[in-house]
């Protein structure tokens, strides 16, 4: 048997993260769900629960779009007239007008030049991070950097890593000083949202400490940010975490699985990058791009997000983030409190976060306990998310259920 040998090793390594704590476990299979009514939003059942309903505190589709009507009608025009998947990679046969329109809307959204989309946002930040980085580049990142970041520094070799205190200025600025002399080229890569707590990087200091030592580079040094948990989420018309700093950043990547409720990523910038990462990003050229319904989903979503639909629904999601950070405290906990709809509710202690889970779960409502190492010890806590499916009568029901928590 050729897997024998490996299978032991394999079960060892699986039981050794379980054993300490590191283990994901057993999902959570949701096999049903109850659609929102007047006072409710949408209720899920779960493989195992019987007829009881959940509320869902943890997902990340800020904008509440997941059972939009007029998304759902134009994704099934779609797929009726382009097919359901897209058959080959772009290169191929796998590029059809709605990928180019959905381009062009991105681009226009975020004023830039241009857009490309990819299969997801952390297939983006791979695809643009790593053909962007020569042997002579220098990628300077944000301590707390998302997971598909941290892999791509690794696949793109750079001639140095830097790595700065979380949000700390003067650390990227001393990491500024220290590239210089070691290559021609600069990357500072951060996420525009950082999504365990919500907080959100200084964009703009950012942007103008990059600026500030562009001329010791010969090909400079520019800002790559990973907004994904902001785009949709903050910022008065929902571009992210770029509009609620005012600032403008020079390559900016985004989900379409988050906030817009339905799935692949993207990065916009200026043609010449764009251009240039078509040509050299293997994981565009190799691999096939979101499905037409996908992008015809987005495209509505977009549409609805700069109307004055998308306005209200933003200031709705505003409204039940104070509410129930008010809540909370009112309640005695202790949270973070900041204009992004990730809610931290900060236990402290890795016992008593996975209780609170376990009793929030067996009451009917979903969310995630985030214990060590994904956050440092002292730092477990629950997170909490708040999106435009949930009522007030939702998030009533929330505190309710955690009032009562002995
Ligand atoms: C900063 C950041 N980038 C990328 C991703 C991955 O997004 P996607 O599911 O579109 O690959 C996440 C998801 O958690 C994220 O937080």
């Amino acid at each position: 048997m050729a897997l024998e040998k490996i299978i032991k090793k394999l079960t060892s390594d699986v039981n050794e993260l379980r054993q300490s704590g590191r283990a994901k476990g057993k999902e959570i299979v949701i096999i049903d769900t109850i659609p929102a009514s007047e006072n409710n939003g949408p209720r899920y059942l779960v493989e195992g629960m019987g007829d009881q309903k959940f509320i869902k505190m943890n997902a990340n589709s800020y904008l509440g779009f997941a059972f939009n009507k007029d998304m759902l009608k134009e994704e099934e025009k779609a797929s009726k007239k382009y097919g359901i998947g897209p058959g080959a990679v772009r290169f191929i046969s796998g590029t059809y007008k709605i990928h180019t329109d959905l381009e062009e809307r991105l681009a226009k959204f975020h004023n830039r030049e241009s857009a490309m989309i990819f299969s997801s946002a952390y297939v983006t930040s791979m695809g643009v991070i790593t053909p962007l980085t020569t042997k002579e580049t220098i990628v300077i990142s944000d301590e707390l950097n998302h997971n598909c970041i941290i892999n791509a520094m690794k696949l793109s070799r750079p001639a140095k890593k830097l790595i700065y205190k979380h949000n700390n200025m003067a650390d990227l600025k001393a990491k500024l000083e220290n590239a210089k002399g070691l290559g021609k080229r600069v990357l500072v890569v951060t996420d525009g949202i950082f999504s365990m707590r919500g907080d959100n990087a200084p964009l703009k200091e950012i942007v103008e400490i990059s600026n500030s030592f562009d001329e010791f580079f010969e090909e400079g040094v520019f800002t790559v940010v990973d907004d994904s948990h902001g785009v949709g989420a903050i910022g008065e018309t929902g571009r992210g975490t770029e509009e609620y700093c005012n600032t403008k950043v020079d390559v900016l990547i985004g989900t379409l699985g988050k906030a817009y409720g339905v799935n692949g990523g993207y990065v916009v910038s200026s043609k010449v990058v764009t251009d240039y990462l078509r040509e050299t990003a293997p994981m565009y050229i190799y691999s096939n791009p979101i499905t037409a319904g996908e992008a015809a989903a987005v495209l509505k979503a977009i549409d609805i997000l700069d109307s004055e639909k998308g306005l209200k629904i933003l200031k709705h999601i505003k409204a039940m983030t104070i509410k129930f950070e008010q809540g909370l405290k009112d309640l005695g906990f202790e949270t973070i409190e900041g204009p992004h709809p990730v809610v931290p509710l900060m236990v402290r202690n890795t016992e008593k976060t996975t209780s609170l889970v376990k009793y929030l779960f067996n009451n009917g409502v979903l969310a995630t306990g985030l214990n060590y190492p994904v956050v440092p010890k002292g730092d477990e806590e629950i997170r909490f998310q708040i999106s435009g499916e949930h009522t007030e009568h939702d998030i009533n029901k929330v505190l309710e259920v955690l009032k009562n928590y002995k």
